[in-house]
């Protein structure tokens, strides 16, 4: 079985976030003796394509409403990665440093019109397209209507939704830079009077799946307008958990931390790791360490920080770190606040792979109060490296944290967005930081709950033939 991976970002090429891991890991799980699992994705001006060298593989012209754009495929040429990697490299509609960007609906679309004109070129057309977001939306209609593409007709193809919040709207002005397909069908990429890839990729594709299955549910009530196509859909719809890629996040051979350690060196290791933590942002070792990792936006609850963080502060015992950028209202405040608790709090805006795992690694507690999180890495990250993720209830967090009061429960787990669930979620942490022996104990056992991709990629191999 042939699988190509249809993606914006791919770790370690490109990570913008959680989809980055995902499809930088979940090929490496699937492919086997029989299956080859491969990638493809735009090739961007940036660290990665200038510390590694290409070869062009296939050199065309695409068409994109008329304008015409040479595009190259490149390959690595040393370094390969797990699996295969093809890059899309369109000169003319350069790629540049940040993944997304103003002119996303042509730079978008000429990576799918060339990923398309690629494919007719092959000899043997792959079993399964697997298309991943709106970045790639458009791929599931133009196979099943665009003229061009009538020998894919047969390809099933899967869409997985890792965030509903985006879908790539634009207007039906820029209709015509779609390749021609019979114009009778125009309605199958409308919603709400807009041009919506990841709608139209919703009712084209064979199958549909979320990164969680509580975020599946949630999405009938709540998805940023598309809850009555996703009711109507159900019946081509369903969730599988994300897993983590168990090797390159593994305490004990992770290249990025302090000092490695397993189960049973937890307590010096996550130890040796805070120690640094505490040296390099100045914050009191001896208080509980709350950490945020992530993008400072809404969803995430960012907004709530900076009271979160004064009343916490003050009131409780604790000590905080955030790493993460977005909202340059809300980085600008969290600056601000590092005057006031000098010794208590810090922050690093910006984006730092290595910190991020030395803080999974350091960190007592995990804060994660999203509003909406599909599935979210960062908790099974967490419990990886045996830090206690403090949670709101909510998709993929509801779906693989189970609050401490419950049998068998190992997180702390809030019901609402507000201050005041989050402090008190903090202080029940707080409480438990105290209890020596039983916050040890849970360090070491989280670290044993298996959130490896071995499973969920097993499921995405049986959807794949279930839709053949
Ligand atoms: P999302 O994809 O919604 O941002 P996820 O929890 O799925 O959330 O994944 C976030 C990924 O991005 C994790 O690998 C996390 O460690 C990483 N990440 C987010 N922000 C930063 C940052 N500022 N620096 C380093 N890594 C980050
Ligand atoms: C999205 C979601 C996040 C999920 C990630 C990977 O970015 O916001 O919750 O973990 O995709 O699927």
């Amino acid at each position: 079985m042939k699988i190509i991976h249809v993606s914006a970002e791919c770790y370690p090429v490109a990570k913008v976030g959680g989809l980055a891991d995902v499809v930088g890991a979940l090929p490496k799980y699937q492919n086997g003796p029989k299956i080859s699992s491969q990638v493809i994705m735009p090739f961007y001006d940036n660290a990665f394509t200038k510390e590694n060298l290409f070869s062009t593989i296939y050199k065309a012209n695409l068409n994109l409403g008329g304008t015409s754009y040479e595009f190259r495929i490149l390959t690595l040429k040393e370094k390969p990665l797990d699996f295969d990697v093809f890059f899309v490299d369109v000169p003319g509609l350069i790629f540049k440093e940040f993944v997304y960007s103003f002119n996303d609906t042509e730079r978008f679309l000429a990576f799918q019109i060339a990923t398309l004109d690629w494919m007719l070129t092959w000899d043997t057309f792959p079993d399964i397209i697997h298309c991943h977001d709106h970045h790639t939306g458009l791929i599931p209609f133009m196979l099943q209507e665009s003229y061009k593409y009538e020998a894919f007709r047969k390809i099933p193809n899967i869409l997985t939704i890792h965030n509903a919040q985006y879908q790539g709207w634009f207007s039906h002005e820029k209709v015509g830079l779609i390749p021609p397909f019979n114009f009778n069908h125009v309605g199958l990429l409308d919603w709400g009077g807009n041009v919506n890839p990841l709608a139209a990729a919703i009712k084209c594709a064979w199958w549909v799946t979320t990164v969680s299955p509580s975020y599946m549910e949630e999405l009938k009530i709540a998805a940023n307008g598309l809850e009555s196509l996703l009711s109507e859909e159900s019946s081509k719809c369903s969730g599988i958990l994300n897993g983590i890629d168990w090797n390159v996040w593994n305490p004990e051979t992770d290249p990025y931390i302090i000092e490695n350690y397993n189960t049973k060196t937890v307590e010096s290791g996550a130890l040796a790791n805070k120690k640094y933590l505490c040296d390099t942002f100045n914050l009191d070792f001896e208080k509980p360490l709350f950490a945020f990792i992530g993008r400072l936006v809404d969803e995430k609850g960012s907004d709530l920080f900076p009271e979160v963080f004064k009343l916490a502060l003050e009131k409780t015992n604790a000590t905080i770190l955030l790493l993460g950028s977005g909202n340059k209202f809300v980085e600008n405040q969290l600056e601000a606040l590092k005057n006031d608790y000098i010794g208590t709090y810090n922050a690093f805006i910006g984006y730092d792979e290595k910190l991020s795992h030395i803080i999974y690694a350091g960190a007592d507690f995990l804060l994660m109060p999203s509003r909406v999180e599909p599935c979210g890495l960062n908790q099974m990250y967490a419990l990886r490296y045996g830090t206690i993720p403090v949670v709101r209830s909510i998709g993929g967090l509801k779906d693989t944290v189970i609050d401490i009061s419950e049998k068998n429960g190992f997180g702390i787990c809030h019901e609402e967005v507000t201050v005041l669930d989050i402090i008190n979620a903090m202080d029940r942490a707080v409480a438990l930081y105290k209890e020596e022996l039983k916050y040890k104990k849970l360090r070491s056992k989280i670290m044993e709950i298996d959130h490896s991709w071995d499973v969920s990629a097993q499921e995405y191999i049986n959807l794949y033939n279930s839709i053949n």
